[in-house]
């Protein structure tokens, strides 16, 4: 049996003098996924167990009977990394309370250890065969430190709330550590698409990485991405309402409602839920409703995370709103509202959920809601009404609630009539599809489609690999092997990773490490090939013993000599005043993008721009190109975050093919990362093995991911090849 080792931050059991099983959604889910997989959950244990007898008893009692493994945290770090860090940083961010968000550098830390401790408990159990399946927002560094601990995991990671817009998520100051914790996954997963399309952009803007809908390709490591909206324990609600406790308890209850309307809202008490707000609403529904007496409000609250403030603040506030509406509109007969402040037996929350005539489910925003799914499936004696805030990631699946903003006030107190003057036909119309979704779409369902897909994901990589052990034992034995080799070395993006602005990408010590070890082979004639200008290469490559290649090959400077020469004298440039001023209007309209004139071609960089504008704009600016330049000696490459129009007679695999024919090379190795190294790409010469580097269609025959995975290869091929060479010497 394949075995799934759920990562979350709590165990699905409950530590006091003895050990209970919980519930909850999630553990429900999973709980069914035990047929199929040998179940292993790893999580915190809840409070702090610091005595070393006791914390040996709790492993191996959950480890034989509960297949658990237990984190234990002491008081400092559950602080800093529970109430601080995930619940009073990370929550009201990813819900969109920036007001609420805290900070303070040491919760980082002890969230950064806390989650070290989380892979390394991992890791210690993990086999590279097993699924490994982490949740929510306690553990987002954990795909990334567990992708360190050993590549070939197989990780999936669900965030369970929202995911904000990038104006929200910016706002962190660990933006970035965070967003690249996530990026170690295989899958991540998220209940709705507008979380994943911020979840896309945010990574974008914040760290300059590209994605397709499906995927995010980055270095080394491909994260793709789905969209899988979480669903209840539908067995187990069903099951309950079989039992004859629920009967019971049913009967008990419709006697103490008899001849009301009940509406009923259960939450965790948090202020994501909008529950001041619907007190308002409930106020002025109860202002403008004659049979008061006739109608009763069921508010279960339960008490959530009672060490952090805002929840504390919480309670008072909606204790003192409460007191004030049943002041004021309570009678001889009745109470409107029934606020209870604690949780409530499952068996109770069935039955209220079966006799409630609405149910009123207005978070200010949610990443899904189970309450009101849970509603719903349980509705089989009555045709309840669902009244459901658009702001919940279940208004995307249960259209036919009663949508409201919550923000709304008069809408919510309106939508309570509505829901009460529906004729019993309207309300059963409404409920059935919606029942059916539930029953249907449940948590086993959700488990099943987000493991299915991420286990396919290790059969199949969409296509693009990364392998650079490919690489180093097929493409290296040529180019190690052989005597006179020509290498024709693309430097943005290729040798050097692309930078901002063009001028920092000046050598790094690693490149000089390679140029300096390329110096000491005599056998071999290196070539710069780039697209920049022949002034911008003199600056940092003069130095080397190197021919350098500027414009794509227009411009050539052979090794050890001063001038630089044009290899074709024939080529047309006469077309390039037209299209300069084009280039200058996009430069004018996309703030931060620029032309640069070169002799041989025009470019317009908008690496600067707003990276969706820059895009929009960049493709109007092709369009537009080709169709005027259609008649003209012109090609329009459409490159990394630049657009240049170039004559058709210069290329890079014109300028390759010139110095191959001059030589007599045994291999020839040439490397570059995009669309103009395609030229170099296509030759049809035997002994050119061709690299490309990163993403998207390429012709070469070899690909690597990143420009620092080239000058590893680099360095270990130059290493053999000079211990070859002094074989041979010897
Ligand atoms: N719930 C509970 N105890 C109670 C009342 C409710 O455990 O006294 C459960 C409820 O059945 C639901 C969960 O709490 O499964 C709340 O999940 P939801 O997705 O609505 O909100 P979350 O608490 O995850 O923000
Ligand atoms: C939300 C979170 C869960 C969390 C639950 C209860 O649903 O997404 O990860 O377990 O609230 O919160 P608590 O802090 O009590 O675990």
């Amino acid at each position: 049996m394949e075995r799934l080792i759920n990562v979350s931050n709590r165990l699905p059991i409950t530590i006091g003098k003895t050990v209970k099983k919980s519930s909850g959604g999630l553990i429900a889910a999973l709980e069914g996924m035990g047929e199929k997989y040998d179940l292993r959950w790893i999580g915190w244990t809840g409070g702090v167990i610091s005595d070393a007898d006791r914390q040996r008893e709790i492993i191996r009692d959950l480890d034989e009977n509960y297949n658990c493994s237990p984190i234990f945290l002491s008081r400092k770090e559950i602080n800093g990394y529970y109430n601080n860090f995930s619940n009073s940083s990370l929550w009201p961010l990813l819900h969109y309370m920036t007001t609420y968000s805290r900070y303070d550098e040491e919760w980082f830390e002890i969230y950064r250890t806390v989650n070290q401790y989380f892979a390394e408990a991992v890791a210690d159990q993990a086999q590279e065969e097993d699924i490994i399946w982490i949740h929510d927002y306690h553990l987002m560094l954990l795909p990334s430190l567990l992708r360190q601990k050993n590549r070939h995991f197989t990780i999936g990671y669900f965030l369970h709330t929202p995911f904000p817009s990038y104006e929200v998520f910016r706002c962190h100051p660990n933006r970035e550590e965070l967003l690249r914790g996530l990026l170690g996954a295989d899958l991540i997963g998220f209940h709705t698409f507008g979380y994943l399309r911020h979840f896309r952009s945010t990574v974008l803007r914040v760290l300059g990485e590209e994605s397709e809908m499906n995927y995010i390709a980055h270095e080394n490591h491909l994260t793709r991405l789905g969209v899988y909206p979480i669903g209840i324990n539908a067995a187990k609600f069903l099951q309950e309402l079989q039992s004859p406790r629920y009967f019971r308890k049913l009967k008990e209850y419709q006697q103490v409602y008899r001849g009301k309307k009940v509406v009923l809202g259960v939450e965790r008490l948090d202020y994501t839920k909008g529950i001041p707000r619907r007190m308002e609403a409930i106020e002025r529904f109860l202002s403008s409703y004659p049979q008061r007496d006739n109608i009763v409000f069921i508010l279960i609250s339960v008490p959530s995370r009672e060490d952090v403030s805002e929840y504390r603040n919480l309670l008072e506030n909606i204790e003192r709103k409460v007191s004030r509406i049943n002041g004021k509109y309570s009678s001889i007969k009745n109470v409107p509202i029934h606020f209870i402040n604690k949780s409530i037996d499952f068996s109770d929350l069935c039955t209220l959920y079966s006799l409630a005539d609405v149910a009123i489910v207005t978070p200010l925003i949610d990443g899904m809601n189970l309450v009101a799914k849970e509603y719903l499936a349980c509705q089989q004696e009555n045709e309840g009404v669902l009244i459901l805030s658009e702001f919940a990631g279940a208004a995307q699946e249960l259209f036919n609630a009663i949508i409201v903003n919550p923000y709304n006030i008069n809408q919510v107190a309106q939508s309570i009539h509505e829901a009460l003057d529906l004729s019993g036909e309207e309300k059963k119309e409404l409920i059935e599809p919606m029942r059916r979704r539930v029953l249907s779409h449940d948590a086993r369902y959700w488990a099943e489609t987000f493991i299915r897909d991420l286990a396919a994901g290790r059969q199949k990589e969409d296509g693009i690999r990364y392998d650079t052990q490919m690489i180093a034992l097929d493409a290296i034995k040529p180019f190690v092997t052989a005597d006179k080799i020509g290498l024709f070395l693309d430097y943005d993006g290729t040798l050097c990773e692309i930078k901002p602005q063009p001028r920092d990408a000046y050598p790094h010590a690693e490149i000089k490490e390679i140029f300096a070890l390329l110096e000491q082979h005599q056998n071999i004639d290196v070539y710069l090939i780039s697209g920049r200008k022949k002034e911008d290469m003199d600056r940092w490559f003069l130095i080397y013993p190197f021919t350098l290649i500027a414009e794509h090959g227009y411009y050539y400077r052979p090794a050890g000599r001063a001038e630089w020469q044009v290899l074709d004298e024939k080529t047309d440039l006469s077309w390039k005043e037209q299209i300069i001023d084009i280039l200058r209007h996009y430069g004018e309209m996309t703030p931060g993008s620029s032309v640069e004139e070169k002799t041989s071609s025009v470019v317009w960089h908008y690496r600067r721009a707003d990276p969706e504008f820059g895009s929009w704009k960049a493709h109007q600016l092709v369009g537009e190109l080709y169709e005027m330049l259609s008649n003209l000696p012109v090609e329009i490459h459409h490159g990394k975050k630049i657009v240049e129009v170039s004559s058709t007679q210069v290329n890079k695999g014109r300028a390759v093919e010139h110095f191959i024919q001059r030589h007599d090379y045994d291999a020839v190795l040439c490397a570059g990362d995009d669309e103009t190294d395609e030229s170099m790409f296509r030759l049809s010469h035997a002994e050119i093995v061709s690299i490309k580097i990163g993403t998207g269609d390429t012709q070469a025959k070899y690909r690597v991911a990143s420009p620092r995975k080239l000058r590893g290869y680099l360095k270990k091929a130059l290493k053999r090849q000079r211990s070859v060479q002094s074989l041979r010497e010897v």
